[in-house]
């Protein structure tokens, strides 16, 4: 079974890039050659997903709209969902929710977050357990920015700390999630924290008081990173340099994607490329599908 609906988060204040972030979302920034939500949208593109799901605040809906449009330009449908008040990323979430019709699991992805490895997308369904809702962790060397993972000594779950002051470990769990229906229910009981916000840890906590909560471990072939600070928009975008100029690849391109995944055509990135003559990205991306590496 695969999973068919992807949430992707692309609302919030983005108040870490502040002044930038006081004219635009910060999904719409340039991480190297195009934008950050080009990245977490090919996170979902890699997982096979078609059906997706934009959360954004009303502001930014317009030009959200004209950056992805339909989803037909990556073989995909996209649907936008406003979310009126920046409450959390439960709260978020919880837009999806439609009364009397029963969603099936889906994939949760920020905006914010980058992923790049192929071990992850290749084992996906078969690393994720779809009776219960899963995580995925990475060790990090800043912690208390995340959400934490307390392990015991066999590696059972204990707790997960939102943002814990004190150390506990090195394990952050990462922006990609998958749920299924009960989120809904656990939203219900869950309060604001002091930040006053609704943390996703709390709906974590519920599915982990449930044994519903399975925990996996990206590991060292993998990069992650959050792109939602100074310091990791630019040390992402060099990552991203480095690695594209060195193999002549493209990372996380949708376009490429969508074209890999055969929902999309040749002569719709030719066309692509043709309108768009003078932009890096949409020539690296043309010469790139020539090539079946
Ligand atoms: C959010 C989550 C946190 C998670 C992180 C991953 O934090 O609350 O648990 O580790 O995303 O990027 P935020 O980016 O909202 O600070």
């Amino acid at each position: 079974m695969k999973i068919n609906t992807g949430v992707l988060l692309a609302g919030g204040t983005g108040s870490r890039l502040a002044p930038s972030t006081n004219i635009v979302n910060k999904h719409f920034l340039n991480i190297f050659d195009k934008p950050m939500i080009y990245y977490s949208l090919s996170i979902l593109l890699l997982l096979k997903i078609r059906n997706i799901k934009i959360i954004v605040d009303s502001d930014s809906k317009d030009i959200l709209e004209e950056l992805l449009g339909t989803g037909d330009e990556f073989g995909i449908s996209v649907d936008y969902i406003i979310q009126d008040k920046p409450l959390g990323l439960p709260h978020a979430i919880n837009n999806i929710f439609v009364k009397d019709s029963k969603l099936e699991n889906f994939a949760v992805v920020l905006g914010d977050n980058f992923l790049h490895g192929r071990e992850f997308f290749n084992n996906f369904y078969d690393l994720i357990d779809l009776e219960k809702s899963n995580i995925f962790f990475q060790k990090v060397n800043n912690p208390e920015d995340f959400g934490v993972l307390h392990l015991d000594e066999e590696q059972n779950l204990i707790d997960i700390v939102e943002k814990p002051k004190d150390f506990i470990s090195d394990l952050a769990v990462t922006g990609i999630y998958t749920f299924d229906d009960k989120f809904f229910q656990y939203f219900k009981s869950i309060d604001l924290s002091d930040r006053n916000e609704f943390e996703i840890a709390d709906i974590l906590k519920l599915y982990m008081k449930d044994k519903s909560l399975n925990h996996i471990y990206l590991g060292r072939g993998m990069t992650w990173m959050d792109m939602g600070s100074n310091e990791s928009l630019l040390n992402c975008s060099n990552f991203v340099r480095t690695i594209q100029e060195r193999q002549n690849i493209l990372v996380n391109s949708p376009h490429e994607v969508a074209f890999r995944n055969g929902w999309i055509t040749e002569e719709q990135i030719e066309k692509l490329y043709l309108d768009n003559n003078q932009s890096t990205y949409f020539q690296t991306l043309y010469k790139n599908i020539q090539s079946i590496y």
